[in-house]
């Protein structure tokens, strides 16, 4: 494949159309809004931002991990593979890993259609000689891989932590549908933030320079894109705090004063303080990782953290039992 890669984009085809979910969230006594729509492509260009934020320790811990232990990690899943990447945004991460694990194929998949498809063709223009085919979908909710896509050794790719957004229960019901996409040979390669003291992680989700309270508030302009509600961001804090019962941070959005929120057919009142829950982000144990994964059908072959302990990646095959 040359120029520009294959692109699909399946994002129309959910199950459930954006509006509708988006009100129904918000209709609900304890309002929330999905965090899927964090990822406009304004929110993508946030996201890539706190990445390089100092508070913000996952991607560097993560990226330390692979730097450090690259030469094994790429030893144990096998070159030449069919790398599938969920939640690809810009795509860096993957392509930071395509000189050692040499895939035979890339696919990018991603919610953000237009961003995902723009950082692919960048790409392919980097590595001409590397077969890649974007997907733009939501993966969260069930997805087919496409029959274009080889079903042998295929290694699905989730780092970033971005499995932190469900709950267990969700996460292994998640895991449960990745593994029914594998074929002969599948792995998958995980990252997971890990536990850890208070202060580091709600440090990391309420930066000083307040990227984070810009990629929780811009959510509300990309609802009101979707679902034709008239928010005004300026009147909602960016709250974010460890929920250290259920292991987990919250983003919150909360209202600076009463509130009123329309839309075409409805529309609901905010009192002054009331919150919309945005984010939950699970910070897990090893253990409990490797039981989830276990619980999905999977098998752990290898883990590797860093220094502090902070941040896991971990590397699973099939459970043939
Ligand atoms: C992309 C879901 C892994 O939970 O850390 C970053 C999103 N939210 N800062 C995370 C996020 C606030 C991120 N994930």
């Amino acid at each position: 494949m040359r120029g520009v890669p294959q692109f699909i984009d399946q994002a129309g085809a959910r199950a459930e159309d954006p509006r509708t979910e988006v009100l129904r969230a918000l209709s609900r006594a304890r309002a929330s809004i999905p965090p899927k729509y964090f990822y406009d492509r304004l929110g993508s260009a946030l996201f890539t931002a706190i990445c390089e934020l100092p508070e913000y320790y996952p991607t560097r811990c993560e990226a330390s991990i692979f730097d450090a232990h690259v030469e094994e990690i790429s030893g144990v899943v096998g070159r030449r593979a069919t790398l599938v990447d969920l939640g690809a945004g810009d795509c860096a991460k993957a392509a930071r890993l395509f000189d050692r694990f040499d895939p035979a194929c890339y696919v990018a998949v991603d919610i953000s259609v237009d961003f995902v498809r723009e950082a692919l063709a960048c790409l392919q223009r980097q590595f001409p000689g590397l077969p890649m085919l974007g997907l733009g979908c939501d993966f969260t909710a069930g997805f087919a891989l496409p029959d274009a896509v080889p079903l042998e050794r295929r290694l699905f790719f989730y780092p970033g932590s971005s499995i932190g957004n469900f709950t267990p229960a969700e996460a292994v019901g998640f895991l449960r549908r990745l593994r029914r996409q594998c074929g002969p040979q599948a792995g998958l390669l995980l990252g997971v933030d890990l536990a850890k003291a208070k202060d580091v992680l709600e440090a990391a989700y309420d930066d000083a320079l307040g990227v984070t309270a810009a990629f929780n508030r811009n959510v509300l302009t990309h609802v009101n894109r979707v679902a034709g509600t008239d928010f005004d961001f300026a009147h909602w804090d960016h709250v974010a705090f460890l929920n250290e019962a259920q292991s987990r941070i919250e983003m919150h959005l909360q209202a600076g004063r009463a509130i009123e929120v329309s839309w075409a057919g409805g529309g609901r009142s905010f009192a002054a303080g009331e919150r919309i829950h945005t984010e939950n982000s699970y910070k897990y144990r090893p253990a409990q990782v490797e039981s989830m994964l276990r619980e999905a059908g999977f098998r752990l072959e290898r883990s590797w953290t860093d220094a502090a302990g902070w941040f896991g990646v971990f590397f699973a095959t099939l459970d043939e039992r």
